[in-house]
């Protein structure tokens, strides 16, 4: 038996998001290549935090979520690259995997203990915590934030 993860049908939005994909960067102009600081903004304790939890912050006008899994620490901007919903407030679910044979035949689902995804609360697509990746569509992905763990406090680096 094989397992194969479960891909959802996609809806036609997602072709919008793959096109600007192909199209590569924008074209970056001397003056936009000077960036601004980075600025660290701390997000609380470590043993604030469940694992797996997270917290949901404000820093300025962008929401950012910091997880907590297995001890590390991961952020995304909290919003979907579906539809920009508030992504990182969604469910926390194992993947869902379905157990096929060699004929493709099903034969149920079960749980990848080893991967937990956040599920977007207005269409339930669904996001890798670790990578910030759709497990169908590698290419779609949370927006990241570095984050640093020293002296027992969280940290997120933002412009
Ligand atoms: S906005 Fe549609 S699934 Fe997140």
């Amino acid at each position: 038996m094989a397992f194969i993860g479960i891909a959802r049908a996609l809806p036609h939005s997602y072709a919008s998001i793959l096109d600007k994909d192909k199209a590569g960067p924008p074209a970056v102009s001397a003056s936009e290549e000077m960036q601004p600081a980075m600025q660290t903004v701390r997000v609380g304790r470590v043993d604030e935090f469940d694992d797996p939890g997270r917290k949901v912050i404000a820093v300025s006008d962008t929401e950012i979520g910091v997880f907590r899994l297995d001890g590390a620490f991961y952020a995304w901007v909290n919003e979907c690259p579906h539809q920009g919903g508030p992504v990182c407030q969604g469910r926390l679910f194992r993947r869902v995997l379905e157990v096929l044979d060699e004929d493709q035949s099903s034969h149920g689902r079960t749980w990848d203990d080893e991967t937990l995804h956040i599920v977007c609360p207005w269409h339930g697509f669904e996001y890798d915590v670790r990578t910030g990746k759709h497990p169908g569509m590698p290419d779609i992905a949370l927006t990241p934030v570095p984050v640093q763990v020293q002296d027992g406090e969280v940290h997120i680096l933002v412009d």
